[in-house]
C-alpha cells in the first residue's frame, strides 16, 4: 500500500480504507435484509412484492466518520452526494467483495427475485453479478428512471471524471441498454480507494491532453524584463483567482472576466511551456498540454467532439489548458468560403470561440508566429486577456542561463561564461540541450573543468538543428544577421515565424 500526503495526524495508512470497509459491511447487511424481507413478504402475499428500501444515509454518515479515508477524500474532491456515494460502494462491492451477493446466486431460481434484481450468473464461478437495474431497484425503487438518467448523464461527476464505466458482461446484454450493464469503477480509482495516488485527469486512454510537469521552479526561469513585466497580470490572476471565485455573491464579481485566455508568443525554446508549468505548480494548478494531432480531424464534427472532452474534463479542476502551435487552430477565418476545408475550419473556430467563453479554467495559446495580431482571428483576439511575448534572451539573460546550466562537481574554465553569453545567439533550450551532452561527455571522460572547445562542439549541433550558420554573433549585429542566427535561414525567407 502506498502512502500519500493527505494522511491526517493520528491515522495510520491501514485506517485509510476503513470507511470503505465499513460501508461495504453495511451494504452486505442491506443485501441480506432485502433477500430475507423478500421471501417473508413473498410468502405473505405472492402477488405484489414490496421490498424495503435500505437506509442510504448510513453511507454518508460512515464516510464522514473517517475524514482521513480515501473515500472521504474522493467524496470531497468530487463534491458527491449520498446517492453518488452508494453507487460507488455498490460498484466496489460487487467486484471486490462479490461474496456479499452470493445469496442472489443461491436464490437464483426465484424468478421474482431475479426479475427485480437482475444480473449475470456465472455457474462455474458460482457468482452473481448485479446489473445496474438491480442497483436502482435496491436503492431507488420509487425513482429508477429518474436515477438512471441522473447517474448516466454526461455531467455526472463520475462520468465526467471517469470514475465509473458501464460495461456488459455478455455482448448480448448490449441490446437491453445500460440498465443491463454492470457498473465498474475504473482501475485508477480502485487504486486510489485502496490507498494509491489520485488519478491524473489524463489517465483516460486516448485523452488528447497530457499533464505537463517540470522539475524546475518558476524562480529558475530566466526571462527578459519585458517578458517579466507582461507576465504580471497573469501572475496576479493566478494569485487571487481562488479568493475571487469564493466571492461570487459580491457585486464586483459581475465586473470581472473569470475565463482567462493568454497568448504566449515567442521563438522556440524561450521558456513558454516551462513558464506555464512552473507557474501552475507554484499556484496549485495542473498544466495540460493539448496534443493537436489528436484533435484535428478530417471528419466534420470530430474536432468539436474531441475538444469537448478536454474542456468538460478540465472544467473547474484548477487546470491550465496549454495549446501549443495554437496558430494552427486560430488563424484568420477566411472571409469568402470557397472550399469545403475552409468551411470546416470556420465551424471549428466558431465552436472554439464560444466554448472558451464558458470554460472555467485558464487557456494558454502558445505560438511561434511573429505577429499574432495580424495572424490571429479578430474575434479570437478580442477574447484574449493578455499577449505575453517571450523575447529571445539577450546577453544578460544568456549569462544567467549559462551559469545556471552548470553544477558541481563540474565548473567552467575561468572567463568563458562571459564569452559564451556574449558571442552566441542561443536560447535556454539550446543551452540546456548542449550542456546535457557536455556533462555526459565530462562524466565519460572524467573531465571536471569545462573549456570553450568542448561546449562549442556540442553547441554546433544546436545551430545545425535550427538551420543557422555556427559562428560568433553579438547582440549588436545587424538585424538580418541576428535573425538568421536566432531563427534559422528559413525564417529569413518566409518571415512569418519566430
Ligand atoms: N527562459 C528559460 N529559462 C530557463 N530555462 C529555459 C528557458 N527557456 C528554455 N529553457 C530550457 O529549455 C527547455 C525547453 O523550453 P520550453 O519547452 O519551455 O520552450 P518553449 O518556449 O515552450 O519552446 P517551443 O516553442 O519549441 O515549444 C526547458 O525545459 C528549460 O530546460
Ligand atoms: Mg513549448
Amino acid at each position: 500500500m502506498q502512502t500519500i500526503n493527505i494522511q491526517p495526524e493520528g491515522i495510520t495508512t491501514e485506517d485509510l480504507s476503513e470507511a470503505l470497509k465499513a460501508c461495504v459491511d453495511v451494504l452486505s447487511m442491506h443485501i441480506r435484509y432485502t433477500i430475507d424481507q423478500y421471501s417473508v413478504e413473498k410468502e405473505a402475499n405472492d402477488q405484489d412484492v414490496q421490498f424495503a428500501t435500505p437506509d442510504i444515509d448510513h453511507f454518508e454518515a460512515i464516510t464522514h466518520q473517517f475524514p482521513g479515508s480515501y473515500l472521504f477524500q474522493l467524496d470531497k474532491k468530487l463534491n458527491l452526494n449520498k446517492d453518488d456515494l452508494i453507487l460507488l460502494i455498490f460498484a466496489y462491492a460487487w467486484e471486490y467483495k462479490h461474496e456479499i451477493f452470493t445469496p442472489f446466486f443461491i436464490s437464483s431460481d426465484d424468478i421474482n427475485l431475479i426479475n427485480d434484481f437482475p444480473g449475470g450468473l456465472d455457474q462455474e464461478k458460482k457468482r452473481f453479478t448485479p446489473f445496474f437495474r438491480a442497483f436502482l431497484n435496491l436503492y431507488f425503487p420509487e425513482a429508477t428512471e429518474q436515477m438512471f438518467l441522473y447517474f448516466t448523464s454526461e455531467d455526472h461527476p463520475f462520468i465526467k471524471n471517469d470514475v465509473i464505466s458501464f460495461e456488459y458482461l455478455f455482448s448480448k446484454d448490449k441490446i437491453y441498454g445500460k440498465m443491463s450493464s454492470v457498473i465498474k469503477i475504473t482501475e485508477h480509482f480502485v487504486v486510489f480507494l485502496h490507498g494509491g495516488k489520485y488519478p491524473p485527469l489524463d489517465s483516460e486512454i486516448g485523452f488528447p491532453a497530457k499533464l505537463a510537469t517540470s522539475s524546475m521552479e518558476f524562480d529558475e526561469v530566466v526571462l527578459t524584463n519585458g517578458t517579466k513585466e507582461s507576465l504580471d497580470p497573469f501572475i496576479t490572476w493566478l494569485r487571487i483567482q481562488d479568493k475571487v471565485k469564493g466571492q461570487k455573491e459580491q457585486p464586483f464579481y459581475k465586473k470581472i472576466k473569470t475565463n482567462k485566455m493568454y497568448v504566449f508568443a515567442g521563438p522556440p525554446g524561450t521558456g513558454k511551456t516551462l513558464t506555464a508549468t512552473t507557474l501552475g505548480k507554484r499556484y496549485g494548478l495542473s498544466t495540460y498540454t493539448l496534443d493537436i494531432s489528436r484533435v484535428v480531424s478530417k471528419y466534420i464534427g470530430e474536432f468539436e467532439k474531441a475538444m469537448e472532452r478536454v474542456f468538460q474534463k478540465l472544467d473547474g479542476q484548477d487546470a491550465i489548458l496549454f495549446i501549443d502551435e495554437a496558430d494552427a487552430l486560430f488563424t484568420k477565418r477566411s472571409e469568402n468560403i470557397n472550399d469545403a476545408k475552409d468551411k470546416y475550419s470556420n465551424q471549428e473556430m466558431s465552436y472554439l470561440l464560444q466554448r472558451v467563453e464558458r470554460f472555467d479554467g485558464i487557456v494558454i495559446l502558445a505560438t511561434n508566429v511573429r505577429d499574432i495580431r495580424t495572424h490571429f482571428d479578430k474575434a479570437m483576439l478580442r477574447r484574449i486577456s493578455e499577449i505575453i511575448e517571450f523575447g529571445f534572451p539577450l546577453q544578460s539573460e544568456r549569462l544567467q542561463l549559462w551559469s545556471n546550466a552548470i553544477t558541481p562537481p563540474f565548473n567552467f574554465k575561468e572567463g568563458i561564461l562571459e564569452k559564451l553569453s556574449e558571442e552566441f545567439q542561443v536560447t535556454g533550450a539550446n543551452i540546456a540541450s548542449a550542456m546535457s551532452n557536455v556533462i555526459i561527455e565530462c562524466i565519460d571522460k572524467d573531465i571536471y573543468e569545462i573549456d570553450q572547445t568542448l561546449i562549442e562542439k556540442h553547441l554546433q549541433k544546436e545551430y545545425f538543428k535550427r538551420d543557422s550558420k555556427f559562428g560568433i554573433c553579438r547582440d549588436s549585429a545587424p538585424a538580418g544577421l541576428l535573425m538568421e542566427q536566432r531563427l534559422g535561414r528559413t525564417a529569413v525567407h518566409t518571415g512569418s515565424r519566430m
